[in-house]
């Protein structure tokens, strides 16, 4: 981290999010590599020896965790970021910010290390078993109370609000997902509160919080017109997400009237994530604007695109029960869980990264190019392992539900579109290394405005 420019970054406090997206950027990378063997493990036939030493399951679960832990951390050090601008005032504890990271790679660490061992609470995304589930929560009650306090002592925007609720209702569901009922049907019930109340609520929240400081920023739009559609957008997305919560509860044991509440309400969720993407467009257009960083103008633009590709389009093909009922559970899942979080999360929040970190470094104009390379390359490549995925999902769909043949027969079919999944995940390695690469390294050059 360079000395702090008091006209790229006004705050002292806002260099505690330096660390938060070095970490985060470490752990995408670690993510990645597991990736990697996972596809590994479908494609090839491997020796019994090595499969044992690297099971599946827990490669599986490392793959996922590592990606929650670097997207939470990449929304708290935004979240560092733009409250003391937004706020007008320091953090209200800087110290408490360090402590609170070292809590939840500290976390981190002991979970995957865990892992290894087989230590580990079963439920899909949420492996970090109940102990370490404790010091996740008393890290997210650090964190919640240094933003509030900021925010309450501070000037009070309809972004911080947004942020903050987002927030609080982000922890609050992880709440959900700690007891173990030993129904099933009631613990998969829950555990949905988490996953899908995250990623199709709460996640959006502060997503669109972050996006819109950043695209006030970028733009230089008046701050009224971003607010006005970040409120209507997000009241449709609360709405069709938590009733649209019905389409993981299909075929779990629940009610029968959730195949029609989750039918209808889900696929309306398409509609606020149609809006975003045209909004986005128009408010370009309407006010002629020059945009001044053209970096973080394009990751942001590829956010709500990849937002429409992968939650929207892809989760718009599967989230009717008369197709759920064949695709359910198969790659078809995997394809779309790719697509949705790269589309959504990770661009933002490397949208976020690519605005704040230069100003981190003291670099006020940079090159582009590199930036631009691994934009491309990382979508070209998302892209890939979606298609395959989603091609190896349908033979699977046709193969086990439609034909009734076993799962190997499927799988035997299937290899060769875990191969090329492989071959773009390599590609997408590449791309994501050029992108922290030059995030981490980028110099002062006279073509862009930061
Ligand atoms: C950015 C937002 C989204 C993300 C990150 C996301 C991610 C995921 C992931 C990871 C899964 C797999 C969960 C598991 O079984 O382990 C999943 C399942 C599912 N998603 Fe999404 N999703 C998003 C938005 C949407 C939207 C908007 C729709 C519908 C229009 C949708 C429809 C579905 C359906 C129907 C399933 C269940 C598939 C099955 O039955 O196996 N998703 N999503
Ligand atoms: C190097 C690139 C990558 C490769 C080769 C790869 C491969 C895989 C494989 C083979 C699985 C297991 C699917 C199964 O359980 O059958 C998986 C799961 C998963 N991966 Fe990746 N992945 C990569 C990158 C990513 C990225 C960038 C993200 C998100 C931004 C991501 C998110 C997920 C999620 C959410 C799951 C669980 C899906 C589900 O529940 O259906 N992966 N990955
Ligand atoms: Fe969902």
């Amino acid at each position: 981290m360079g000395p702090r420019d008091p006209e790229l970054v006004p705050y002292e406090s806002q260099r505690v999010a330096y660390w938060y997206f070095a970490v985060a950027l470490a752990l995408f990378m670690l993510q990645l590599l597991v990736g990697l063997w996972l596809a590994i493990s479908y494609a090839f036939t491997i020796p019994q020896e090595i499969v044992d030493a690297l099971p599946f399951g827990m490669t599986r679960a490392m793959h996922t965790n590592l990606l929650v832990l670097w997207m939470l951390l990449g929304f708290m050090g935004g979240t560092y970021y733009l409250v003391p601008e937004e706020a007008q005032r320091e953090i209200y504890s800087v110290k408490l910010a360090y402590l609170q990271l070292i809590a939840f790679v500290a976390t981190g660490v002991a979970a995957l290390v865990g892992f290894t061992f087989g230590w580990t609470q079963g439920k899909p995304l949420l492996e970090i078993p109940t102990p370490l589930d404790f010091i996740v929560v008393v890290g997210a009650l650090m964190f919640l109370f240094n933003v509030a306090m900021t925010v309450i002592k501070g000037k009070k925007t309809a972004i911080l609000g947004m942020l903050l609720g987002g927030l609080t209702f982000l922890a609050l569901l992880y709440l959900f997902g700690m007891p173990f009922y030993r129904n099933l049907t009631i613990d998969w019930f829950y555990w949905w509160w988490v996953v899908h109340l995250w990623v199709e609520g709460a996640w959006e929240l502060v997503t669109a919080a972050i996006l819109a400081f950043v695209l006030i920023k970028v733009t230089g739009v008046d701050r009224r017109v971003v607010e006005k559609y970040l409120y209507i957008e997000t009241a449709l997305f609360l709405f069709t997400g938590i009733a649209g919560t019905g389409h993981h509860y299909y075929w779990i044991g629940a009610p029968r009237a959730w195949l029609w509440i989750g039918g209808i309400f889900s696929a309306l969720e398409v509609v606020p994530i149609i809006a975003m993407v045209i909004d986005t467009f128009l408010t370009q257009r309407r006010h002629g604007i020059a945009i001044k960083n053209k970096v973080v103008w394009t990751f942001a633009v590829g956010t709500a695109v990849g937002h429409l590709v992968g939650a929207g389009v892809w989760g718009f093909a599967h989230t009717l029960p008369q197709i759920n009922y064949y695709t359910h559970g198969s790659q078809v899942t995997a394809s779309h869980g790719h697509l949705a979080f790269f589309g959504a999360y990770a661009l933002l929040n490397l949208t976020m990264f690519w605005y704040a970190l230069p100003r981190l470094r003291g670099v006020s104009r940079f090159k582009t190019s590199g930036a631009l390379w691994g934009f491309w390359i990382m979508n070209m490549s998302i892209l890939g392992i979606g298609i395959a995925m989603g091609v190896a999902g349908v033979l699977q769909t046709y193969i086990e539900r439609i034909m009734g043949q076993g799962f190997m027969n499927a799988q035997a079919q299937m290899q060769f579109w875990f191969k090329v999944t492989l071959f773009f995940g390599v590609i997408l390695v590449i791309g994501a290394g050029l992108t922290m690469w030059k995030l981490l390294t980028q110099r002062q050059s006279e073509e862009t405005a930061a």
